[in-house]
C-alpha cells in the first residue's frame, strides 16, 4: 500500500526533471484481462482531468477493455476526480454510495479511485476506514501503472492503494482515446508551483514540469494528420511554460509561434496566470490568425490586499494594466475569467473592488465560487468569519453582474457572421446542430448534419446570456 503524504507533495526540489519514454507496459497476463468486458470512466473536474481519462481510456482498451455507455452496463468503474472545492469532494462520496449498492448486485464488478482527490491523506483515510468493498485507487502520477495496479488487485482481490506524492517526471508515449474527432486537448506542461495559498493542486499535481516542445509540436502535427481542427494546450498556468527548462531558453510565446506555424486551424491554450503573461505572447496571439481571439485570465479577487492573502502576485492595478493592453492589441479577443468570493477576511470593501474590476473589464463570461477551504493549504488556517449567507449574497450579486455583460457582449454579435467549428447535434433540439465561435462562445446552429467537423461561417440571430443563436451563412 502507498498511501499520499501532504508533505512529500508540497516539496520543491531542485532535482532533475526527467522525460521516461518506455515507462508504460502493459503485462502479459493482463493484454486480454478485459475481453468481453466494459468499462465506464466518470470524470469530474478540470480539462486536464478530462485528457487523463482519455489517456486511462486507452489504457483500459489496450487490455482489451471496451466502452460500456453508462455505470450500469459497466465491469469496470474509474471515478476520475477532482478535489478542488468541497462540493466536488462530495459528489464524488455520494456517487460513490450509489456504486456501492451497485456492486452489492454484481459482484464481480470492480470500482476505482483516481485524479487529484486520490491524492489527498484524508480522503484515502476515509476510503480505508470506510469504503473497503472499493477494489483500487490510483493518482495524478501513475495512471501509466494502471495496468500493474489492476493486476495487483486481481492478485491479492483486496483494496489496492497505489499514490505517489513526489514531484514527479514527465511520462511520454502513453496512448490516448480522444472523446472528440475535431478537436484535442494537448499537455503542455504538468503540475504548478505557484501556490496560491487557497489552492490544492500543487499538492495533487506535483511541481510544475514542462514538456519537450518537440513532443508537444510532433503531437499536434500527428493530429493534423489525423484530421483534427483544433487544439487546445493544457496546463494549470501555462504562461509559465518553458520556465523550468535548465537547458534551454524557450517560453509560451516561441512555443505558440511553433505550434501556431504548424497550420493547425485553431489554437487554444488553457489557463494563463496573469503573473506571467508577456507582452511578447500577446504580440503572438496577434499575429497568426489561427491563435484563437480567446484567453481565460482568472482573476480570482479585485482587491489588492485579498490578491496578496491569496499569493496571487499581481494587484488590481496591474490585472487591469494587462487586460487593457490586450483589448489594445488583440481587438475582438474574448477574455473570460475565474471569481472567488469569500476569501477569509473579505471584507464588503473588498468585494466591492471585485464588482468594480468587473464593472471595468466587462468580461465575456466568468467561472464563479464561494471559496472552499482545502485542508492542508494555508489559507484553511486563516480566520474566516463571513457567514455562508453573506457569501451566497455576494456570489449572487457577482453573477448579475456577470451576466449582464455576458448578455451584451453576445449581443453585439447580432448580425455578424462568425466562425464556428461544428461539433455535433444540439442536445436540446435534434434541428440544431452545436459547436463554437473562435472566441469561445457555445453557438447554435440551423444547418445541415454534412458540416458537423467543419469550420463554418455563422450568422448570428440571436444572443443569450450563455450562447448565441445562428444559421449558416450563404
Ligand atoms: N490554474 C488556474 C486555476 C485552476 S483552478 C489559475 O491559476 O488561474 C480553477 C479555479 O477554481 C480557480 O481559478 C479558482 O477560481 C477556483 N478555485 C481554486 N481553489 C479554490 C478554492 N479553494 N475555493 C474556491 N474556488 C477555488
Ligand atoms: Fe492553483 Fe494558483 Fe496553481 Fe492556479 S496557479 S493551479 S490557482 S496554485
Ligand atoms: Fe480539480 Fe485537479 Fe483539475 S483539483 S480542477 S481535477 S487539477
Amino acid at each position: 500500500m502507498l498511501k499520499p503524504n501532504f508533505k512529500e507533495a508540497r516539496k520543491r526540489t531542485k532535482e532533475e526533471i526527467k522525460v521516461l519514454r518506455d515507462e508504460y507496459k502493459v503485462p502479459l497476463e493482463m493484454k486480454n484481462i478485459g475481453k468481453n468486458k466494459k468499462y465506464f470512466i466518470k470524470t469530474y473536474g478540470c480539462q486536464m482531468n478530462e485528457h487523463d481519462s482519455e489517456v486511462m481510456s486507452a489504457i483500459l482498451e489496450d487490455m482489451n477493455f471496451s466502452k460500456a455507455l453508462d455505470y450500469d452496463d459497466a465491469d469496470l468503474i474509474i471515478l476520475n476526480t477532482c478535489a478542488i472545492r468541497e462540493n466536488a469532494h462530495n459528489k464524488t462520496f455520494g456517487m460513490l454510495g450509489r456504486l456501492k449498492h451497485l456492486k452489492q448486485e454484481k459482484k464481480d464488478l470492480l470500482v476505482g479511485l483516481a485524479g487529484c482527490m486520490s491524492q489527498e491523506e484524508s480522503v484515502v483515510d476515509e476510503i480505508l476506514a470506510k469504503y473497503k468493498w472499493m477494489d483500487f485507487v490510483f493518482g495524478t502520477h501513475n495512471i501509466h501503472k494502471l495496468p500493474e495496479i489492476l493486476n495487483e488487485h486481481y492478485k491479492s482481490n483486496k483494496l489496492e492503494v497505489n499514490v505517489w506524492s513526489n514531484e514527479g517526471n514527465i511520462v511520454e508515449n502513453l496512448p490516448v482515446k480522444r472523446d472528440s474527432k475535431y478537436k484535442a486537448w494537448v499537455n503542455i506542461m504538468y503540475g504548478c508551483d505557484k501556490f496560491c495559498t487557497y489552492c490544492i493542486v500543487p499538492y495533487t499535481r506535483g511541481k510544475q514540469r514542462s514538456r519537450m516542445p518537440e513532443d508537444i509540436i510532433n503531437e499536434v502535427k500527428d493530429l493534423i494528420k489525423e484530421g483534427y481542427k483544433e487544439v487546445t494546450l493544457l496546463g494549470q498556468n501555462v504562461n509559465a511554460y518553458g520556465k523550468d527548462f535548465t537547458n534551454r531558453d524557450y517560453k509560451m510565446e516561441n512555443l505558440l509561434e511553433d505550434v501556431a506555424k504548424t497550420g493547425i486551424e485553431r489554437l487554444r491554450f488553457v489557463t494563463s496566470h496573469p503573473w506571467d503573461f508577456t507582452d511578447k505572447m500577446i504580440d503572438v496571439i496577434a499575429k497568426y490568425d489561427n491563435i484563437c481571439n480567446y484567453i481565460h485570465l482568472p482573476v480570482q479577487s479585485g482587491s489588492s490586499r485579498i490578491l496578496k492573502l491569496m499569493g496571487r502576485r499581481y494587484t488590481k492595478g496591474s490585472y487591469l494594466e494587462l487586460y487593457n493592453k490586450i483589448r489594445e492589441k488583440i481587438p475582438n479577443c474574448s477574455i473570460t475569467t475565474d471569481i472567488i468570493v469569500g476569501f477569509p477576511g473579505e471584507s464588503k470593501e473588498d468585494f466591492e473592488e471585485t464588482l468594480d474590476l468587473v464593472k471595468k473589464c466587462k468580461f465575456d463570461s466568468a467561472f464563479t465560487f464561494i471559496y472552499s477551504p482545502r485542508k492542508g493549504t494555508p489559507a484553511a488556517k486563516m480566520k474566516d468569519d463571513i457567514s455562508l449567507k453573506e457569501k451566497e449574497e455576494r456570489l449572487y450579486a457577482l453573477n448579475a453582474l456577470i451576466n449582464d455583460y455576458a448578455l451584451e457582449t453576445n449581443k453585439k454579435l447580432i448580425g455578424k457572421i462568425v466562425k464556428v467549428l461544428v461539433e455535433g447535434v444540439s442536445e436540446k433540439d435534434q434541428n440544431m446542430l452545436f459547436g463554437y465561435t473562435d472566441t469561445m462562445k457555445l453557438t447554435n446552429v440551423k444547418a445541415d448534419k454534412k458540416y458537423i467537423g467543419k469550420i463554418i461561417d455563422v450568422k448570428i440571430t440571436d444572443a443569450k446570456t450563455w450562447s448565441l443563436d445562428g444559421e449558416i451563412d450563404g
